[in-house]
């Protein structure tokens, strides 16, 4: 692997030398190793398999995967090549609905090979130097998250998340994951709660395997032992990521972040949310229109290839729920901490 990085997780994904390199999330905890895509189709189907994961990563992913059809391309002629990359464009955006970052990135990679001008060979290195860039900034963006919200956890010791909203959701440093390591710099006493997050268990396979790489202290806990945990221990926060935040503040994350936001107000557990400006979506009004990505039914009635469920269960499978705005106590960005009402502060930091 390439990078500079200092960080002790392994790279979430990168471009180096025509190949788009992921670390293969679903194999995780227990196998540690890397999925190299060579066809932009392969990016799409490591996407849809949760190879990679988390709405900022699966956005750079598929921000490289347009610079690998580009440089697989055979285009010789700069509209040819834009017309191609649409095409590729909508594919990858397909692959999972709920999370704007995949379309935030796709677009804005595009908006840029749209503008290079001149020849095909423009197209090409400006594609590329928009992922790359694109990358870059979402590792900046996710330290300068944990710094603006490490301070929520000030005299804290005790916090819960939901899922795996950490470097290996992003290019690195984590979102959620990312307020915790920069308040663990502070405060090495910091104790995780980690709920599993059934039914693909990203807590309990992901926030477990980097928060352990990164010495901070974790017990993981199924997702149905959280409302006890917060009754009867001292957690000062709940803190989650968010795959689409609308313009009102409601946040849609992995299936379960609803519920422990509830159960967080009932016991007066503050509850945040972790995200860049990129998850904010400024052309969805509320999270009523949000669309929710259904799973395949396996991944609840199957655990490891057998099956869990009585043959011919019925099995509803959404992948996210969407938390109202009124159960967030505040939104965590690169430009600072957003409070109610929730649609000004949201519409100021995105300079609307
Ligand atoms: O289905 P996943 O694993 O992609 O869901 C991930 C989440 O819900 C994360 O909390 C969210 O994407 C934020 S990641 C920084």
């Amino acid at each position: 692997m390439t990078g500079n990085r200092t960080d002790p997780y392994p790279l979430t994904v990168e471009y180096v030398d025509g190949v788009v390199v992921l670390l293969d999330q679903a194999a995780l905890p227990g196998v540690e190793r890397y999925v190299r895509c060579e066809d932009w189709q392969r990016v799409a189907k490591a996407i849809v398999d949760l190879e990679v994961r988390g709405a900022p990563a699966i956005g750079i992913t598929a921000a490289f995967g347009l610079a690998l059809a580009a440089d697989c391309s055979d285009s010789g002629s700069a509209d040819d090549l834009l017309a191609e990359l649409a095409g590729v464009a909508e594919a990858l955006v397909a692959t999972r609905p709920t999370a704007v970052n995949l379309v935030w990135a796709v677009e804005t990679v595009l908006a840029e090979a749209r503008a290079s001008g001149g020849s095909a060979e423009d197209v090409r290195l400006a594609v590329t130097s928009a992922a790359q860039r694109l990358a870059a900034e979402d590792l900046a963006t996710c330290r300068a998250i944990g710094d603006a919200g490490a301070g929520l956890l000030d005299g804290v010791d005790e916090v819960i998340t939901h899922c795996n909203a950490g470097a290996l959701a992003t290019v690195g440093y984590g979102t959620a994951l990312g307020v915790i390591r920069s308040a663990h710099r502070d405060n090495p006493a910091l104790h995780v709660w980690a709920d599993e997050t059934r039914p693909v268990l990203q807590g309990a396979r992901l926030t477990a395997f980097e928060l352990d790489r990164d010495g901070i202290a974790c017990t993981v806990i199924a997702d149905g032992a959280a409302a006890s945990v917060l009754r009867g221990s001292s957690v000062g926060a709940a803190i989650v990521g968010a795959d689409r935040i609308a313009a009102n503040g409601d946040v849609a994350n992995k299936i379960g972040t609803y519920g422990l936001a509830v159960v967080a107000r009932h016991h007066g557990v503050p509850f945040y949310v972790a995200a860049p400006l990129s998850t904010i979506d400024p052309d969805t009004p509320d999270g009523s229109v949000i669309e929710i990505e259904q799973r395949p039914a396996a991944e609840v009635a199957e655990y490891r290839g057998s099956a869990i469920t009585p043959v011919g269960a019925v099995v509803h499978n959404p992948a996210f729920d969407v938390t109202p705005a009124d159960l967030v106590d505040a939104i965590i960005t690169e430009v600072g901490v957003l409070r109610a009402p929730f649609g000004p502060a949201i519409a100021e930091a995105l300079g609307r």
